[in-house]
């Protein structure tokens, strides 16, 4: 894609509106102008919310007079008598949106060749420049690895709260994640975790999980993370084949304990209208395939296979040691991740765990750049 140069919006006549990008023109649609009237009579000063329902637009509006009224600045009248005044940069950011664009960083996926583990010194109390780092490290990569965490308990909820909202579960506001007798989940065992997202059989699945290290006095229980996006790009140009079953065959997922029963129904890969992945449930010790006709299981087990030996690949997966004091927050829709076994005779491994929403962050992200440009605007 090439860098935009010039975008305008364009009078055409008096009924005719047009958005010029680049020399190339698109009419403005009288109805998606109408909904987008920020006049009070129309939209509440205060939250910005519509007072009436779109849907009850004439369907066949129009415009009945389009006037320039200042530089920047136009005068629409509708067929439906309503008037409005627009300012051009406002139609021009509302016009240029992407289809489905989250006003965020972009991801940029990564591999086993990263340079540096994304992460930074962390700071309870972090500047907004400094949290504008951090949180746009996470979105670009889908995590951040915080060093100097104080080592106490539930710090990783405090954590959390910085960026959204914790997510309470049948393992309560937060997990401890160490070696224990009659483990109720085989993340509370010394043994090797594969690659996998969280929570799979949950609707919906929590998007962000943190895990905070208090002890870590083994020599194994490595972390590991996958980026799922890049796997998934990856698999789609090696294996379309692969790729279509992964994102059209729905999976079961299930979770039982003596006090609780969860499970849902996802494809393994799941593509947003758009066809670009969304979210991604991926846990081999949690995963059941519906009966379907043999040749379709066959080709859905080789899909399967491909794909975990994508994510287990030294291509993909990368490794490093959580240390004490260190939290890793990541996007579990997006990665996956897993650790290496370890020796409980050699000392205590503690982590403690908590879920929040990518809502959370990615509005902290927005608010945090409108409070910069806002105190950068008064500097000025
Ligand atoms: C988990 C998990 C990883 C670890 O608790 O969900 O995957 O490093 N733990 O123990
Ligand atoms: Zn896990």
């Amino acid at each position: 894609m090439h860098p935009r140069t010039s975008a305008e919006l364009r009078i055409d006549s008096l009924t005719s509106l047009s958005m010029d990008i680049d020399g190339h023109v698109r009419p403005i649609h009288p109805l998606w102008l109408r909904e987008r009237s920020t006049e009070s009579s129309y939209r509440d000063n205060l939250t910005g919310q519509r007072l009436m329902d779109p849907s009850d637009h004439d369907l066949m509006l129009e415009f009945r007079q389009i006037e320039r009224q200042g530089p920047g600045v136009i005068r629409v009248q509708f067929s439906d008598g309503h008037q409005a005044t627009y300012l051009d940069c406002d139609v021009l950011t509302e016009a240029l949106r992407a289809p489905g664009d989250l006003d965020c960083p972009s991801p940029t996926s990564w591999d086993s060749q990263l340079p540096t583990l994304p992460q930074a010194k962390w700071n309870a109390n972090p500047s907004q420049a400094e949290l504008m780092g951090w949180l746009d490290v996470f979105l670009r990569f889908g995590f951040i690895v915080f060093k100097g965490v104080p080592t106490d308990e539930r710090q990783v909820l405090r954590a959390a709260s910085v960026f959204g909202y914790v997510r309470d579960t049948n393992f309560g506001p937060f997990f401890d994640v160490r070696s224990e007798p009659n483990a109720i989940d085989l993340a509370y065992t010394s043994l090797h975790l594969d690659a996998h997202t969280d929570n799979p059989y949950r609707s919906p699945v929590p998007t962000v999980q943190l895990l905070h290290c208090l002890a870590n006095r083994t020599t194994g229980g490595l972390s590991t993370l996958v980026d799922g996006l890049a796997v998934c790009e990856a698999l789609r140009t090696r294996d379309a084949q692969a790729f279509r079953i992964l994102s059209t065959t729905p999976v079961q997922f299930r979770y039982q304990d003596p006090t609780t029963e969860l499970t849902d129904s996802a494809p393994p890969i799941e593509l947003d209208v758009l066809g670009r992945v969304r979210a991604i449930r991926f846990s081999p010790r949690l995963d059941f395939v519906p009966l379907l006709p043999a040749e379709e299981l066959s080709a859905y087990y080789q899909a399967r296979h491909t794909f975990d030996r994508m994510l287990r690949s030294n291509e993909f997966e990368t490794r490093f040691l959580l240390n004490s004091g260190d939290l890793l927050m990541f996007d579990n829709c997006r990665l996956l991740h897993g650790r290496t076994s370890f020796d409980t005779s050699e000392g205590l491994r503690h982590l403690q765990g908590c879920y929040i929403d990518i809502d959370g962050p990615r509005s902290l992200y927005r608010v945090t750049r409108r409070q910069l440009a806002g105190s950068r605007s008064i500097a000025a």
